[in-house]
């Protein structure tokens, strides 16, 4: 039976950045109210001549470099994106050309903030069924091109970032469970209503703002501890795992109290769940691949110890993937 690991991973955080107190120069809000809020100080941009596919490209050839394996081994490129370079093409063929992988399939995959997770369990099915042996996932986003800087309950939110990994049936940190959910009846609370079918563009619709992002944040907050949790408890449930088991938890980073409210509820404290919210902000589909990847810069990891990967976002959307690493104990 074929299995999946994590086999490399890499990511890029663009350099300017925009802090709390450069968000209190555009909109009525404080340093302390986001801090406190949120528990995001600053987050990066990404520059006027980077795109989607450039940050993802970046941390694409960290995650090789860290899998010590050529581009052209991969065979299946994976890219979760809700801010693609455009429409169309898939942003993963954009990537496919500047690293030179020529004979990988490649496309994009959209469940907002939970699109790194769905992108992985996806990779793992193609990976067990034998129809891909390397696959190039990919979490990038360019939050900041569809953020309203002059709304203030959503422009304190969002950063730019990219995630990536190699996976493989060996590696360094080995898919144990994975499960993803959906619930569209409230596909409202977090969207971008224009730009597609439904709104095409239009004089009106740029004039309206519609072609940001739209969040209910306090009906989302409930949601994503509310799904993170039932998540987390299946993921258990399915491997007969207990909560102490887990010796961290990488969940998406939309905001710390979500994460300590979460990591409450399950039973695993804080620093077990990892907030890295501070810097980065929410980067939608390349949070966790980003946590995951600085939580493994601080040599923190040890080997046999249990991860668990948590997401929620937009659709609604939510996941739990569990990993076991098996990779050296210290850097
Ligand atoms: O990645 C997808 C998932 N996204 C999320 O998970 C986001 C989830 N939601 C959240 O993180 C939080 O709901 C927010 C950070 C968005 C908002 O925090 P909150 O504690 O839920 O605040 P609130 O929306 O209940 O607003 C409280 C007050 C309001 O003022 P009034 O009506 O009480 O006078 C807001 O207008 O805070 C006000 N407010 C702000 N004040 C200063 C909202 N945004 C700001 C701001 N600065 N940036």
């Amino acid at each position: 039976m074929r299995s999946s690991s994590i086999a490399g991973l890499g990511h890029y955080l663009p350099h300017e950045t925009i802090s709390n107190r450069d968000l209190e120069t555009l909109v009525d809000t404080s340093d302390q109210w986001i801090t406190t809020r949120t528990g995001i100080q600053s987050r990066h941009r990404a520059a006027v001549s980077e795109a989607t596919s450039d940050l993802a490209i970046e941390a694409s050839r960290r995650a090789l470099a860290d899998a010590e394996l050529e581009a052209e081994t991969i065979d299946l490129i994976l890219l979760a994106t809700a801010t693609p370079d455009a429409p169309v093409p898939s942003t993963a063929s954009l990537v496919q050309d500047a690293l030179g992988i020529y004979n990988a399939g490649a496309m994009d995959l959209n469940a907002g903030c939970s699109g790194f997770l769905y992108g992985l369990h996806t990779a793992d099915a193609f990976i067990r069924a034998g129809a891909a042996k390397r696959v190039l996932l990919v979490g990038s986003e360019t939050l900041t091109r569809v953020t309203d800087y002059t709304d203030r309950r959503t422009c304190v939110l969002f950063g730019d970032g990219a995630g990536a990994c190699v996976i493989s049936d060996e590696g360094q940190m080995k898919l144990l469970y994975s499960g993803i959910g959906s619930d569209g009846s409230q596909a409202d609370l977090i969207c971008i209503p224009a730009g597609g079918s439904r709104f095409p563009a239009s004089a009106e619709t740029i004039a309206s703002h519609q072609h940001y992002l739209q969040l209910d944040g306090g009906r989302v907050f409930k949601q994503a501890v509310r799904r993170m949790v039932q998540a987390a408890k299946d993921g258990l449930e399915a491997t007969g795992l207990d909560a102490s088991d887990i010796s961290w938890v990488i969940p998406h980073q939309a905001n710390a109290r979500i994460l300590t409210a979460v990591g409450e509820q399950i039973g695993i404290a804080i620093p077990k769940v990892v907030i890295d919210v501070a810097q980065t902000g929410n980067t939608s589909a390349a949070s966790v691949p980003i946590a995951l990847d600085r939580a493994r810069e601080t040599g923190q990891f040890e080997r046999g110890q249990l991860i668990m990967l948590l997401a929620f976002g937009a659709g609604l959307t939510w996941a739990c993937q569990i990993l076991r690493y098996d990779g050296p104990s210290s850097i």
